[in-house]
């Protein structure tokens, strides 16, 4: 990987990257700022893409059409796999969006409707990189699984349970299976990088409010380590 695109939603999740990339270059696109420079001798192009599924859409076609080879992914998420605690790193295996839900008409929950693929498979090697990362500088508390992502903040034990149960998630937030998608419709590989927040129960918009910066700045170590091995 050598043209290596990374998202963040929040300003919270670039921050750090503001931080570390030398920054050559940057250009406007829908709203959205691509800054190009070097991270450990790598091309990198980062951007804040807003929150939702359609800002990570739109933001992520955009980086693929400024030839990236790679997405990564960048983020606070809330634990959706109750052995999961704040700080805790998730790396997808694969993304689902869990608001996709055409049941009625007869589709699985999170299926899109005549498409066979809807839970989108990270690149293996990407995975890999991030595991060691996540093994190096967090030993044991990183867990690799499946992300769900909705336009929705999940905020209590009934919704997340649910996740947990019908759709076998192990975090949820709201752009991992936007990017996914767009990735996979390019053949890009992604991997998402996540550390909890909060635990998408009662308390949630509390942690979030507490936690996002330290569990933001945890994904941007996995995303800083991952690329000095790239
Ligand atoms: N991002 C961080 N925490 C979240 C939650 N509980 N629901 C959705 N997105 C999140």
């Amino acid at each position: 990987f050598e043209r290596i695109g990374i998202i963040g939603a929040m300003v919270e999740e670039i921050e750090l990257l503001h931080r570390h990339v030398e920054v050559k270059s940057e250009q406007v696109r829908a709203g959205i700022t691509y800054y190009e420079g070097t991270l450990h001798g790598k091309t990198v192009i980062y951007c804040k893409s807003g929150v939702g599924k359609v800002n990570a859409a739109v933001c992520t076609q955009l980086l693929i059409d400024q030839k990236v080879d790679s997405i990564l992914f960048t983020g606070v998420a809330g634990a959706v796999d109750p052995a999961l605690n704040i700080g805790d790193i998730v790396v997808s295996t694969t993304c689902l969006q869990h608001d996709m839900d055409c049941t009625p008409l007869g589709f699985a929950r999170g299926q899109i409707p005549f498409q066979e693929v809807w839970e989108f498979h990270a690149d293996e090697r990407l995975v890999g990189l991030a595991s060691s990362a996540a093994e190096k500088l967090f030993s044991g508390h990183h867990r690799t699984g499946k992300v769900l992502s909705g336009d929705q903040f999940i905020a209590s034990r009934e919704a997340v349970q649910e996740l947990f149960e019908k759709l076998a998630g192990t975090c949820t937030e709201m752009e991992g299976a936007a990017v996914a998608q767009v990735c996979a419709m390019n053949e890009t590989p992604f991997v998402v990088i996540r550390s909890m927040s909060d635990k998408a129960d009662g308390s949630a918009h509390v942690n979030f409010a507490e936690f996002t910066i330290v569990a933001a700045n945890n994904s941007f170590g996995i995303i800083n380590e991952m690329i000095s091995q790239m």
